[in-house]
């Protein structure tokens, strides 16, 4: 049965809020403001609608309490529903929401002749970190999970002993020998008894399974140290789960002696695609074998080496992003002062990156380190908003300003010389080491995350100190505060990010936040916002919630110079996700986009440099709409978000361009709140596009019930 949706989101929606005083609490009081909406780990409560999803058992996390949904049967409901069928009552099926009666028609006025506010060039980018494995088991190609052979209580996780027929061996991790300093242990694997047929070894199932192909070749390395010849090759094989069939095979001799790189490729044969799969390293004699750093990668995206996953690059570059702002987010900061993202251990060969524990629950492999994050945006041609380390951990602790700071703000000059300086600047040298002479673009530095947090008040203070030496080294960039900062200590942000999570209604409720707000002082970057309904990813009613609140932006985009959703990617394996919902999901084998991903990137890509004189009549409540011009190529596009159970009718009259225009339609529509896309149902919201002819002004227009339209007008 159709379930019922309250007219005009009854159950999602709250009162439109006062958004003069509205104003001056982010202003003045945002960090309360925001930290009401978005907890952080310590502080979640059951009364919170908060997407952290956290293993049972880790203190002081807890999992969410969801709110009554629109389209539920509201509790206080349930009484009357069960006399009525104990009376034996005819209980109405639900009338699907698009027979209900249109709206009252609505007048949207564009004057293409006036443009009131420019539109930011860098409006619409993306925002990363490491979780819900976005890198490893995600956007990072390494297809071998705990590849350095981390012990935990469980053992070696991730790997496993394998010892066929009437071998005898043993796995354990040996902390006194490692190929590098910042690999100083190793896997040990000791066979006392093995032959062919009867081997030993150890095999490792990827990021919830090893995705193969037909006729692909991945690349295998590892490091190994072996004191007796006699323990012969090592042979590495793909095998189907299913079958233990080998689907892929090579033999590898190992020299006697100390640690030395080893390479192979595996190329499958005529196989049908799968990810259960794993990989296996096994020997036929008796001898110890010691190992570190085994990877196994398939092709990447443009070939990359230690490259990134061609399908999600794809996604990413579907969004039509300006921007990428890199490395966090939380990520940035870690749980503790020791976990903060020390961008030195994330760059050169792999077997110099210890990795380091990130605050999602899991370790990184840093295998996407610094100089991966900026190829990313290279390869996306897009730049990167820097955010640099700035002295506070998410358990509260932060560094003193002063000498105790001073090391930190280093190495955040030593980071902007690594990203842009010549190879005649020693960081700028040390990029060209590793492989990338040419310096990157960049125009925006971001000093922490989420300062707000930081009770002790020190973030005025270090941002101060950060500031005033970036600002000596580097006065052409651009410096974003992450919470309000007071002047008196002497460096004025040029930005300040903020950060909104909110439900779908209280999502459009908000969209005049930024109406009134001052335009003088610092700019705006919403560095992480998102509608928070649907899991994995953002269901129908987040997009509509997520639309709204870009019409909201791009109206205030002459404030509003960047916005960023968050959090970006999901691995939908069940234990791989921190945090609900995600812009973009994927197992090991396939990716998929959520109804919200389609909705920024139709706002994204047709956006022009201008934003016209609008009024708009008779809308319902949960109607938003947003017009920009194209100051170039004379496109005007209209962007119309009907968040009601109602057609919406629209009578569009344009000043200023009177004559006959074809224009294109892009529509997406889901049949409810929670209609959504997912890995096993990838399509069922996809944007449908067709060409209109308005042939007069007044262009008489119908938006159809929950549905965003993306409108494109050639004027000339
Ligand atoms: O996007 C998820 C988290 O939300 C980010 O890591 C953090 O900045 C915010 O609290």
């Amino acid at each position: 049965m159709q379930k019922t949706f309250p007219e005009v989101l009854a159950t999602y929606g709250k009162a439109a809020t006062n958004r003069s005083t509205e104003y001056k609490s982010r202003s003045v009081d945002m960090p309360e403001f925001t930290a009401k909406v978005r907890p952080r780990p310590s502080q979640e409560t059951e009364t919170m609608s908060h997407p952290r999803l956290y293993p049972a058992g880790i203190a002081g996390r807890t999992a969410p309490v969801r709110a009554h949904r629109a389209g539920t049967l509201p509790p206080a409901l349930l009484p009357v529903l069960i006399v009525a069928l104990l009376l034996g009552m005819p209980v109405v099926p639900c009338q699907p929401i698009n027979a209900q009666a249109p709206g009252t028609p609505a007048q949207l006025n564009i004057d293409t002749a006036k443009i009131v506010t420019p539109v930011s060039p860098m409006l619409y980018g993306m925002m990363t970190e490491e979780i819900n494995h976005a890198f490893d088991g995600g956007l990072y190609a390494e297809l071998l999970q705990n590849r350095t052979f981390r012990p935990s209580w469980m053992g070696i996780e991730h790997w496993d002993l394998v010892r066929n027929g009437s071998a005898s061996a043993e796995l354990a991790v040996d902390k006194t020998t490692g190929p590098s300093a910042a690999l100083p242990s190793s896997a040990r694997l000791t066979v006392t008894s093995a032959a062919p047929g009867s081997e030993a070894g150890l095999s490792n199932a990827g990021f919830w399974g090893i995705p193969l192909r037909a006729h692909t070749t991945y690349k295998g390395s590892f490091y190994a140290k072996l004191e007796d010849a006699a323990l012969g090759p090592v042979t590495a094989r793909l095998i189907a789960d299913k079958t233990g069939v080998a689907l892929a095979e090579a033999k590898i001799d190992i020299k006697s002696g100390p640690w030395s790189k080893y390479e192979y490729t595996l190329t499958t044969g005529a196989i049908a695609a799968s990810s259960t799969n794993h990989l296996q390293l096994s020997v036929a004699h008796a001898g110890t074998l010691w190992m570190q750093l085994v990877s196994l990668m398939p092709p990447t995206y443009h070939d990359t080496p230690n490259g990134n996953r061609p399908d999600l690059m794809g996604r990413l570059a579907g969004l039509r992003p300006k921007f990428l702002r890199l490395p966090g987010g939380n990520y940035l900061e870690g749980d503790r002062l020791e976990d903060w993202y020390n961008w030195k251990t994330t760059i050169g060969p792999l077997v110099d990156r210890p990795g380091h524990q990130a605050p999602w629950t899991y370790y990184s492999s840093d295998g996407l380190g610094l100089l991966e994050f900026l190829k990313w945006c290279e390869d996306l041609k897009i730049e990167p908003v820097l955010a640099v380390y700035a002295g506070y951990a998410l358990k509260g602790d932060h560094i003193q300003p002063g000498k105790d700071l001073e090391p930190y703000v280093e190495s955040a000059l030593d980071e902007v010389e690594y990203v842009t300086g010549d190879t005649s600047t020693k960081w700028g040298a040390e990029r060209a080491k590793d492989g990338h002479p040419a310096p990157f673009p960049l125009h925006y530095i971001e000093i922490g995350n989420e300062d707000w947090f930081d009770k002790s008040g020190s973030y005025d203070a270090r941002f101060g100190q950060f500031a005033t030496a970036l600002r000596k080294n580097y006065p052409q960039y651009k410096l974003i505060a992450t919470t309000p900062v007071k002047e008196s200590e002497g460096a004025e942000p040029d930005v300040i990010d903020d950060h909104y999570y909110k439900p779908p209604a209280e999502m459009m409720d908000f969209v005049h936040h930024y109406d009134n707000a001052p335009r003088i002082g610092p700019k705006i970057f919403v560095g992480e916002w998102a509608s928070m309904s649907g899991t994995p990813t953002p269901n129908f009613g987040s997009a509509l919630g997520d639309a709204a609140w870009m019409t909201s932006m791009e109206r205030n985009s002459d404030l509003i110079i960047m916005a960023s959703y968050a959090p970006l990617l999901v691995n939908v394996n069940p234990g791989a996700m921190q945090w609900n919902p995600d812009l973009i999901g994927y197992d090991a084998n396939t990716s998929y986009v959520s109804p919200s991903y389609y909705a920024q990137s139709l706002f994204a890509g047709h956006l022009g440099d201008g934003t016209p004189q609008t009024s708009i009549t008779g809308a319902g409540d949960h109607f938003f709409y947003s017009a920009t011009l194209g100051s170039a190529d004379h496109v005007l596009h209209v962007k119309l978000v009907n968040a009601s159970t109602r057609s919406q009718p629209l009578d569009i009259a344009l000043e200023g361009a009177m004559k006959a225009h074809t224009a294109t339609v892009v529509s997406l529509h889901g049949s409810t709140f929670e209609a959504t896309n997912s890995i096993s149902d990838p399509s069922r919201i996809t944007p449908q596009t067709r060409m209109e002819t308005m042939v007069s002004t007044p262009w008489h227009h119908t938006v159809p019930a929950l549905t965003i339209e993306v409108i494109d007008i050639p004027l000339k």
